[in-house]
């Protein structure tokens, strides 16, 4: 490939990147890195490094790169039809298919889906259309969003006041005040270090009914959870967790959106996080594992309860006021459609389940008696190890002393990509469905190198 020397001066000068530090960038202090190539669990850069992607981009790369089938579907669509809009009632064979495919997955209740583009956008639908919803059935003081501390959710102005993470609001002025936090369900992290995990999942009940009291239901509209916590530090739900907030949320009327932007398509072993942990939501967000990320695509997945009123709202009111432009693009729907059908053929959810299994076995052998690791946990192909000051007392590092990033450094060294969560020192795997046990035997081979490495 022709090298421009020019690269890496552009990209200082002219390359806004996200969620960089822009100052030590622009003086040359963090690394640059340009992508050249994929294929399976392993991306190149121009410098010829070849590294195994344990964290598959944004964990979004859930089919492994190189799909000639999806780039091969990508090609047809953009030579027939690159684009058309998908108001009032246009749409594309790609986008009509895909949203047949992705109902036929969902959950039973699940009655229609919506397209955007990111995660991020279609959280901000979800919420307009909670606010719609309540709208039309004349409770306009029942607007309020519950989120968790520690819940991701996105980085726009409503998303990101969900999101429960220190880094995205400060300086951001958010969150908005529609949205209020409750209790993050991170057993590891509890207070009380006497809780048994059924005690702890009783006292996340207790905060979210503590809090809708305060509140008044009759302001509440929605609760959004991802099913398992992800960027706020890759976390499975303690025992029982998910009946008993469902519970909470049917006595007061409450909409439960599953946030399942990194959960569908098959990151657990399950088409569905809400399947996985036995949840009834009322709207579903999807994305990354919709396209595998081969083209941007998201949707709002709408349950029969809420359609029925959206429908009514138009009769009342006229035709729905949102859309984006690229609302269900056709090339990122071919890419959905090539996608699901990919993962289906390889039968990559059953081996999301199983090598996830084995991930976490031999990440657990390991570095299970570690001094420094406090808990090695995961579901599926979502893992993580959490390092700690000590063990027995449970105490942390101070976020200033960067275990987590040093780990990750090392961990790069060696030529695996593990991911250093935002908050915590927590070094995250969630790599493609195709993952090897050869594979997964490398992770843990060379964690164990870069823990060392780190002097911890
Ligand atoms: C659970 C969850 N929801 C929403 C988003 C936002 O998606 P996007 O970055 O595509 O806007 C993310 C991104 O990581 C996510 O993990």
């Amino acid at each position: 490939m022709l090298k421009n020397d020019q690269l890496e001066q552009w990209d200082r000068e002219n390359f806004f990147h996200p969620s960089t530090h822009l100052a030590e960038f622009a003086r040359g202090n963090v690394a640059q890195r340009v992508i050249t190539g994929g294929s399976g669990c392993h991306i190149e850069d121009r410098d010829g490094n070849r590294l195994l992607d344990a964290f598959a981009g944004l964990y979004c790369v859930n089919v492994g790169y190189g799909r000639q089938e999806i780039a091969e579907a990508i090609a047809a669509q953009a030579r027939e039809l690159a684009y058309y809009h998908a108001y009032v009632g246009h749409g594309t064979e790609a986008s009509i298919t895909l949203a047949k495919m992705v109902l036929d997955r969902a959950p039973d209740n699940m009655s229609k889906v919506y397209f955007g583009q990111s995660g991020s956008d279609a959280n901000e639908t979800n919420i307009k259309l909670v606010w719609y919803y309540n709208n039309i059935l004349g409770r306009p003081e029942k607007k309020k969003i519950i989120s968790r501390w520690r819940g991701y959710h996105g980085s726009g102005l409503m998303t990101g006041s969900l999101t429960g993470l220190e880094l995205f609001h400060k300086k951001f002025d958010l969150p908005l005040s529609q949205v209020i936090h409750t209790e993050a369900p991170y057993y590891f992290r509890r207070d009380n270090l006497d809780q048994t995990e059924a005690q702890f999942t009783a006292h996340c009940v207790a905060e979210l009914e503590a809090l809708i009291e305060r509140e008044g239901a009759d302001t509440i509209a929605a609760f959004i959870g991802e099913p398992a916590l992800g960027t706020g530090g890759l976390v499975p739900p303690p025992e029982g967790y998910w009946p008993a907030i469902q519970a909470v949320l049917d006595k007061h009327d409450i909409l439960l959106i599953a946030d399942e932007v990194v959960t569908g398509f098959g990151r657990l072993g399950s088409m569905f996080g809400s399947d996985h942990y036995g949840i009834r939501p009322d709207i579903i967000t999807i994305a990354k594992g919709l396209t595998s990320a081969y083209a941007p695509l998201s949707g709002s997945i709408v349950s029969d309860k809420v359609w029925k009123v959206l429908e009514d709202g138009t009769d009342e009111y006229g035709p729905i006021g949102h859309g984006w432009t690229y609302s269900a693009h056709p090339i990122g729907a071919a890419a959905g459609v090539a996608n699901l059908k990919l993962i289906d053929e390889l039968n990559l959810i059953r081996n999301a389940g199983e090598t996830g299994a084995y991930l976490k076995r031999v990440l657990t052998d390991a570095l299970g008696d570690h001094a420094h690791v406090g808990e090695i946990r995961g579901e599926g192909l979502l893992c993580a190890v959490e390092f700690v000051k000590d063990r027995g007392s449970r105490s942390f590092f101070e976020a200033g002393d960067k275990v987590g990033p040093t780990v990750a450094a090392k961990l790069l060294d060696e030529g695996v990509i593990g991911r250093a969560m935002p908050q915590g020192d927590i070094i995250g795997f969630a790599p493609p469905f195709c993952l090897t046990r050869a594979e997964a035997d490398e992770i843990a081979g060379k964690l164990i190198k870069a823990v060392a490495a780190a002097g911890l």
